[in-house]
């Protein structure tokens, strides 16, 4: 077993906080796991629940129709939550649950070691990026941690409300894949 499966093994059994008790499935992520590039949402929603697997609902389709605009697909990618179980009804995880679940992302994302990292809305730039991040004013604006190269995105989810975002968030995806092509050298598009 391969530190993946290991890690993935303990997540699956996680019991560290009560989404545990509404679960019905822990969604680990989802890509390649040698991939350059890692996106973080939120948190899954009812469709991940259900199917053990990170945007795979209406919000999921809408990104990956968006990413495959610039030849971007799942064998191109890792994906997953900042928290890794549904929080009932789809309101945003609490701090405690973001607490007691960042300890799969930080691993996670020490397997990856990721040269880009994308947060998917408000709730992952603040976790990832910085704590006071602004998503309307700060998105696709890109950053610099321990040479990794990390912006935020609107969430999908927002998208689908707010089609008047669009036009914005067809420039980050252009300012995303620049950005693949000048350092992701594994990373075709
Ligand atoms: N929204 C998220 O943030 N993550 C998912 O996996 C699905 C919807």
């Amino acid at each position: 077993m391969d530190n993946w499966d290991q890690l993935q093994g303990e997540c699956l059994q996680c019991r560290n906080c009560a989404l545990a008790d509404t679960r019905t499935h822990v969604v680990f992520g989802d890509g390649a796991r040698d991939a350059e590039i890692l996106f973080i949402g939120e948190g899954p929603g009812q469709q991940e629940d259900l199917q053990g697997l990170p945007f795979v609902g209406p919000a999921g389709q809408l990104l990956s129709d968006m990413l495959e605009i610039i030849g971007l697909d799942r064998s191109k990618y890792y994906i997953t939550n900042i928290v890794k179980c549904r929080p009932p009804g789809n309101r945003d995880p609490l701090n405690v649950e973001q607490a007691a679940c960042i300890g799969f992302l930080r691993q996670q994302t020490a397997l990856l070691q990721p040269k880009i990292i994308v947060c998917l809305g408000r709730i992952a730039a603040m976790e990832i990026i910085k704590p006071d991040f602004k998503i309307t004013r700060e998105h696709g604006i890109w950053f610099t941690r321990g040479g990794v190269h990390m912006t935020a995105f609107y969430h999908p989810s927002v998208l689908l409300r707010d089609p008047s975002k669009r036009p914005e968030a067809f420039e980050d995806l252009k300012s995303l894949q620049k950005k693949i092509r000048a350092l992701c050298s594994h990373t075709a598009i």
